[in-house]
Parts: structure tokens; sequence; C-alpha cells
């Protein structure tokens, strides 16, 4: 391949970004959840483009799907590239996909150009980052890094289904948490490419930027109880209404995180029962979720949620319990490969800026496993986790060619 057809190869990327975006579990919108039938299917589309990249593909017990080019010698390093293939519900097009098909856009890119890589590499699909439908994200980097712990396994989804069960269905009976896939020894790194899911790129008038770090998160399942009444006949002294309870709740999260920037809670998720318009709600479960960069505030700010719910139930006479399904701390960029890719961000854009992400990403769990990178590309009005979300064909050919110079710059400096 010409070096001309980095215009072809970012747009055949943009197609092969549209043609995964229609493989979900709903009609009209994109949705793929962990090991659903359509995570099935956007693997073996996936799994198409790595082999026609020369690449050899697999899925692993947990899901992933891993593509490797050959290793050049015995002994040869790997480099890791990937994100995660799952999406929420009614996602856009480019939050995880970009990072798993811009990679092997890449490689046949640098393939047409002659440049050969001292090193393996490894292109990873993972099939659960966003934690829909079990409250709780990274399942699949966490298989990958031997990280699948018992109280991941023992998560439920909202039928009570626990990963272990789908994970021993989906393993005909067979499964057991996989070790890690590499020792920290035999990797080079992981590189993740993102889109920055917020404004500061399009502000400053750059294509991409480099992340310093990711934001410590927590999920919780928060849940008040209380006693289900007659709408007409209850007094409203006597009530013990739990969704009211509830709402008090969500507001205190919205006002502590609003009193200390950049701490960001979120409840995106109620659930009342009985859930009648004439009933009080005897029960109300809602999702919280809180991030910061540095772990003691975020910590901090857990606790003082707790203790707010405890207080709401006890002045309400409800129930109260919150249970916290994931918790991971801030994780630091490998500065050796991110000043590489700055570099290579600032020769073609002019200048570098360094992005701390809010969101979550599989870099965090990767993390233990090889140094991590991260490339964030400007997104139209920062939108994410919607249909809305949208990058252009340029903004795509520029984050291909940074990856490219990457791929050669790791070359020579392995090269022996
Ligand atoms: C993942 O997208 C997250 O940050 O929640
Ligand atoms: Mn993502
Ligand atoms: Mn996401």
């Amino acid at each position: 391949m010409p070096k001309a057809s980095l215009t072809q190869a970012a747009a055949a990327l943009a197609r092969r970004l549209d043609r995964l975006a229609r493989v979900s579990e709903e009609r009209g919108v994109t949705t793929r959840t962990f090991m659903s039938p359509a995570m099935r299917r956007a693997n073996a589309l996936v799994g198409r483009f790595m082999k026609a990249a020369g690449l050899s593909v697999r899925v692993d017990p947990v899901g992933n799907l891993i593509g490797r080019t050959r290793a050049p010698a015995r002994g040869a390093k790997t480099l890791l590239m990937g994100s995660h293939l799952d999406t929420v519900r009614d996602a856009g097009r480019f939050d995880g996909a970009l990072g798993v098909l811009l990679p092997i856009a890449a490689l046949e890119v640098a393939r047409g150009r002659g440049i050969v890589l001292p090193f393996a590499v490894e292109v990873l699909g993972f099939s659960e980052e966003e934690g829909v439908r079990f409250s709780s994200g990274y399942l699949g980097s966490k298989g990958y890094a031997g990280r699948l712990g018992k109280l991941d396994l023992r998560l439920r989804d909202s039928r009570g289904i626990t990963v272990r069960e789908v994970l021993a269905k989906s393993n005909r009976g067979r499964f057991s948490p996989p070790a890690p896939a590499h020792s920290r020894g035999e990797l080079i790194g992981y590189l993740e490419v993102h889109i920055e899911q917020g404004p500061v790129l399009e502000a400053l008038g750059l294509a991409a930027g480099v992340v310093s770090a990711i934001a410590g998160q927590t999920r919780a399942r928060v849940a008040f109880l209380g006693k289900a009444g007659h709408a007409g006949t209850t007094p409203m002294a006597l009530r013990r209404d739990a969704l009211a309870g509830a709402a008090e709740f969500i507001l205190a999260a919205e006002a502590l995180a609003r009193a200390r920037p950049p701490l960001v809670t979120t409840v995106g998720r109620i659930e009342a029962r009985p859930g009648t318009a004439n009933v009080i709600a005897g029960a109300a479960e809602l999702s919280l979720d809180v991030r910061h960069p540095v772990d003691a505030q975020r910590l901090a700010a857990c606790a003082g949620l707790r203790k707010a719910g405890r207080l709401i139930a006890v002045r309400r006479d409800l129930g109260f319990s919150m249970e916290v399904t994931q918790d991971n701390g801030a994780v630091s960029c490998s500065r050796e490969l991110s000043s590489i890719l700055a570099g290579i961000v600032r020769r073609h854009e002019g200048r570098c800026v360094a992005l701390a992400s809010g969101a979550g990403h599989d870099g965090v769990i990767i993390s233990s496993l090889a140094p991590v990178a991260m490339l964030f590309v400007r997104c139209r009005g920062g939108l994410s986790h919607s249909p809305g979300e949208s990058v252009s064909r340029g903004d795509l050919k520029a984050a291909l060619r940074i990856v490219v110079d990457f791929l050669a710059r790791l070359a020579s400096r392995h090269a022996k």
C-alpha cells in the first residue's frame, strides 16, 4: 500500500465503524452487552477484518477477541493495542470500537509502507468495559489480565444470572478464571486509542491529544426499603416511601459533587417497586457512579454518601444498603510511551496537550500487565455515550497517521 493511501485507509476505517455499529441486540440503535449474541456477531465481523490484515484470530474464555501478528523471532516482545467492543445502550459508533478498528487499519498501512515490526502486535477487542449488564465494568480486560476475581464472578444481572453462570454456559460448563495472558516482561506496552468524550480538543482546534491519567471510579448499588401502600388512603405522615428517600439521596449526591469539583457523581438508573402510579414505592434501587482523579477524595465522597443515605433512611424510617460493585483507583499513563506519542502528535498537530480522562478505559486494568499509553481523538461537541458521537474523516486520518508513526518509532527503538 503506497503512502498516499492513508486517506483511503481512513475511509475504509469509517466504513468498518459504520458496519460494526449496525451489529446490535436492539433494532435501530447500537447496543452490545457482555456475551450477547450481538457481541458474538461483532467478534465475527471484527475477526474478519483482523484476518484480512493478516492477523491470527481467537476468542478467549471471557469473550475477548484477540488478533495477533506473527512474532518475527522467538522471544520477540509483544505490543498490545485495543479497546472494548461492548457498548452502552443506544451507543455511538466510536466509543471502544475506534480503539479496536484503528489499530487494525494502522497495521495494514504500516505493512503497505514496508515498516517491519521487530515485535508481535496483539489487537484486543475486549468483551466488556461499560458495565451495562452487571453494573460493574472491565470484565473483559480483567479476564485478559488474570484479574477476574470471586466478587466479579458473583455479580448478578437484572434477571439474577451471575457472571460465573454466563461464562460457564459460554464455555460448555468448564469455566475457571484465566491466568494473565502475558507476563509483564513479555510486553512493550498497551496503546488505547479512544474518542476524547469531552470538549477540550475541539475547543483547542486539535485532532488528537495524549492522556496523562485516568480517574478512579466507584460504582455501587444503592437500595432503600420502605413499605408499599395505597396512594389514596395512606396519610403522608404515615408513609415509608422508598422512592422519596431515593430522590433525596440523588439530590445529596448531586450537591456533594457540585460542592467539590472535579468530583462527579451520577445516578443513571433507578427502579421503584412495585412501580405503579397508585402504589407508594416499597423499594427503590439505584445505581451510583463516583469519580475523582484523586483516590482519597473519591473514597471520602463514597463514605460521605453512605452516611447521607443512612441519615435519610433513619429520618424516613427506611432500610438502606450500599453495595460497591466496582472500585478502581486512578491510573497514570506511562511517561515513556506517552512521551513518544506526544512527540508524534506535536509533529503533526503543532502542539500536544495532556488530557486527564474522567472516563474509565480498559487501560486501567491492563496497567497491571503493561505500561499504558492513550491517544484521545477529537469528537464533535465532546459528545459520547450517545448515537450522536461523531469523528470527522480528517481526524480519523490524523489519528491513523499518529498510530502508524508510533509503530514505526517503536520499530526503530526495538530493532536489534
Ligand atoms: C466508560 O465508558 C465509563 O467511563 O463509564
Ligand atoms: Mn470506551
Ligand atoms: Mn463508554
